[in-house]
């Protein structure tokens, strides 16, 4: 590489938490108006690499350079200055504060002079509107955070970032919570950054996008640097092996649960009062795995939100094993043997000053009582462990806190939680969204290790490879209505899309 084209170079940087080193010896090149995809499994160390670069942690060994130049920045204040903005996995706003607040918090733009500079509203809006104009962002500057979409607030993030006019911006896993055509947006930004000479550090888990937007790809396994290749000579089987460190054979476990023809639940003429859910019936075996597919805002996860009683039913009926039951509220649904792992871990299901044991048994505390009331500390373990063991969780330990896992393994816990409270009923939004491609197997499997034993799954996903490798039967949803059904043996992407877009 031309020593003039390259905009950042780390090396030899190291950093140790206790009882683990997240990053040994780790390496980045990133070439000037390149998008430069970083990789590896959960807990691979490249959300620290990138808050050692912040300035987030400051690292044990190692060195940066900037355009050439040696930095070292003490926090991330001093990165946005220099030309380094970040765009975290866990989103940190200011929910009760407006947009534009958001965006200029702790540079507000002043007026006037002297002593007493004024905040100007004014001018933040017509700031702020700049921006999002330039990026095409069609968000009002005064709405509140907390009113917005978890999608729109990443897009904020993004503009955020964006406004600093930085030499270096990294992005993790920013598509997580987009809708796709989101996803479309933020690639034609991040088109339009490259075009300007911006360096971008783009981590995400979803394959198909790094082999489309990025030009180079660094692999990271264990806090070691692994490989820096150009995109377009890899293919995702390379990746996988380069990542995994072996070659990853099957991308699911053989589909060998057997359906009953016993129906576990039948749901008749769902119809949500607050959304476009209309009028949606179907059955489910026991022992089945029945996928939900559908284009964004289809109402996948609003016919799991009804059916658990997170979202208000307006009329339909839902029976298990043929006697009527309400599921009106989650705790009524949990009694019923339901349990549902929401899209929107991060926000809603993670308690991060609890330690990870606290995590898991959370939902399930009956489960570990000795004489009816005392908890049994050595039951919790037994299950926190093999929570940990099923799925390969990253953690020194059980008492470690959950906050201090790799993004990718606090999702894991949170399935471990739900798998822990032995549901009848499983529903399942997203499942192996932020989850690496090692470990989705080994979600893969555990799902069907609860059809096997004669438990029921719904799976939400927006990855149709997934629904076909994974499930018996495939429901697919548009506008709000269902479709159709497939046999998920025998169906085609082809025919699935077909159906989701019948009613869009
Ligand atoms: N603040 C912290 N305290 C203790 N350990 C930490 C902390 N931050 C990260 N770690 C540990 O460092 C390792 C690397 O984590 P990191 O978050 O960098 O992984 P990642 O590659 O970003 O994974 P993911 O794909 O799941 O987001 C993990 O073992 C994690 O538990
Ligand atoms: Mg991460």
């Amino acid at each position: 590489m031309a020593e003039q084209n390259i905009l950042l170079r780390m090396e030899g940087i190291c950093k140790t938490f206790p009882g683990v080193k997240a990053l040994d010896n780790a390496q980045l090149t990133v070439r000037k108006g390149t998008v430069h995809a970083l990789m590896g499994e959960n807990g691979a160390g490249k959300s620290t690499l990138m808050k050692c670069l912040f300035g987030i942690y400051s690292k044990d060994a190692g060195h940066i350079y900037l355009d050439g130049k040696e930095i070292n920045f003490k926090n991330s204040r001093e990165a946005l200055d220099n030309g380094v903005a970040m765009v975290h996995q866990e989103l940190n706003q200011a929910l009760k504060r407006n947009v534009m607040d958001n965006i200029w918090l702790g540079r507000y733009p002043k007026m006037g002079s002297g002593k007493l500079p004024v905040v100007s509203e004014k001018k933040m809006y017509d700031a702020t509107m700049k921006v999002f104009d330039e990026l095409g962002v069609k968000v009002n500057p005064k709405t509140v955070m907390s009113t917005m979409p978890v999608s729109q607030r990443q897009m904020v993030e993004i503009a955020k970032a964006v406004s600093f006019n930085s030499k270096i911006i990294v992005l993790d896993e920013p598509t997580s919570s987009l809708t796709e055509t989101e996803v479309e947006h933020l690639f034609e930004i991040i088109n339009m950054l490259r075009d300007r000479g911006c360096g971008i550090i783009y981590i995400s888990h979803k394959m198909e996008e790094i082999l489309r937007i990025s030009d180079d790809v660094t692999i990271m396994r264990d806090g070691q640097y692994i490989a820096t290749r150009a995109a377009k000579d890899l293919t995702m089987d390379e990746i996988i092996r380069l990542m995994v460190g072996r070659e990853l054979t099957n991308r699911f476990p053989p589909k060998d649960n057997v359906v009953s023809n016993e129906n576990i639940m039948e749901v008749q003429g769902i119809t949500a009062m607050y959304s476009h859910l209309k009028d949606v019936s179907f059955s489910l075996k026991k022992g089945e795995i029945l996928g939900v597919a559908g284009l964004d805002s289809s109402g996948r996860t609003e016919l799991l939100e009804n059916i658990f009683g997170y979202a208000t039913r307006k009329s339909g009926k839902l029976f298990k094993n043929g006697k009527p039951i309400g599921n009106k509220t989650s705790r009524e649904s949990i009694q019923n043997g339901f349990a549902l792992l929401t899209e929107e871990r991060r926000a809603t299901g993670i308690f991060g000053i609890l330690n990870i044991q606290e995590n898991t048994v959370i939902s399930s505390l009956k489960k570990y009582l000795n004489y009816g009331f005392v908890l049994s500390n050595k039951k919790m373990a037994e299950k926190t462990k093999w929570s940990i063991d099923a799925m390969h969780i990253k953690t020194p330990s059980q008492k470690t806190k959950i906050r201090s896992l790799s993004g990718g393994n606090q999702q894991k816990v949170i399935l471990g939680r739900w798998l822990l409270t032995q549901p009848d009923i499983l529903l399942l939004d997203e499942p192996t969204r932020g989850i690496d491609v090692g470990a989705k197997y080994e979600i893969y499997q555990l799902i069907l290790d609860l059809a096997k034993q004669g438990k029921s799954v719904i799976m939400v996903s927006s990855e149709m490879p997934e629904l076909l490798g994974v499930c018996n039967r495939i429901l697919v949803m548009s506008g709000g209505r269902l479709a159709g059904e497939v046999n998920a043996d025998t169906a085609t992407q082809e025919e699935i899309m077909t159906l989701a877009a019948k009613y869009a």
